[in-house]
């Protein structure tokens, strides 16, 4: 076999190793073996840092978006991150450019992180998919259940004391509840020895600015949780 033909079936066979308990990585460094817990779901050998798992995964077509895509979407911030943001998955501009919420919900995103003392340097960024659906549809839920191994060894490589959904969607991938957001959000949701905030998309304020005030709460009992954890320390 040549050609592209060639090339995506070595890529399937690749990432269809990284799931198989038969199967092992190929070599990775001693720190793979980390005592770390690792989450339900996620690899069962962890890889020894984001950008190893990034180079591991970042040619993926186990599922339809694969060939369809620009730009794989692993995640962006910082891998020692104590808050990590789950969106959705990537729309135009983070398919073009292969960082997450770089378009208009992103700006959106950082000003409200701005605006409780916090930016991208701080904190980790990801989606509950790392391709962009066609036409930003909805999520399929073949595609949630092959990209969701990825999202949970991220979450595994990073063990961040604080997650952040942003929507119902990252919510019910994560969570696996459909109770309305305005049941979610508001409360520390605790997960795995990690607690959970769920708040609105931002592309949802974009749409409701008059809600807005809604993910400002949200923020600011964020920015209360981040400063328990870190006596309250400067962020950067
Ligand atoms: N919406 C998302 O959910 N994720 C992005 O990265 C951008 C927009």
């Amino acid at each position: 076999m040549s050609g592209e033909a060639g090339r995506l079936a070595r890529s399937y066979f690749k990432n269809l190793e990284l799931f198989e308990d038969s199967l092992v990585l190929p070599p990775a460094a001693p720190a793979a073996e980390t005592e770390l817990p690792v989450l339900p779901g996620a690899l069962k050998s962890l890889p020894a840092s984001l950008d190893e798992f990034e180079r591991q995964i970042s040619d993926c077509t186990r599922c339809p978006l694969g060939p369809t895509r620009t730009k794989f979407v692993f995640g962006v911030g910082n891998p020692a991150a104590r808050i990590v943001f789950i969106g959705e998955a990537p729309g135009h501009d983070e398919d073009i450019k292969g960082i997450p919420f770089v378009g208009r919900a992103g700006q959106l995103l950082d000003q409200m992180l701005a605006a409780v003392g916090l930016d991208r340097r701080v904190v980790y960024i990801c989606n509950v998919l790392k391709c962009r659906p066609p036409a930003n549809r909805d999520p399929e839920p073949v595609e949630v259940a092959t990209c969701k191994p990825y999202l949970l060894t991220q979450l595994s490589i990073i063990r961040p004391p604080i997650i952040v959904c942003l929507g119902r969607h990252a919510a019910s991938v994560l969570l696996g509840t459909d109770a309305p957001m305005k049941e979610l959000r508001g409360r520390v949701l605790p997960w795995h020895d990690t607690q959970v905030l769920v708040t609105y998309h931002p592309a949802y304020f974009l749409r409701n600015a008059s809600h807005q005030y809604l993910g400002d709460q949200d923020f600011r009992l964020l920015r209360k949780l981040y400063d328990e954890i870190t006596g309250g320390a400067a962020p950067y």
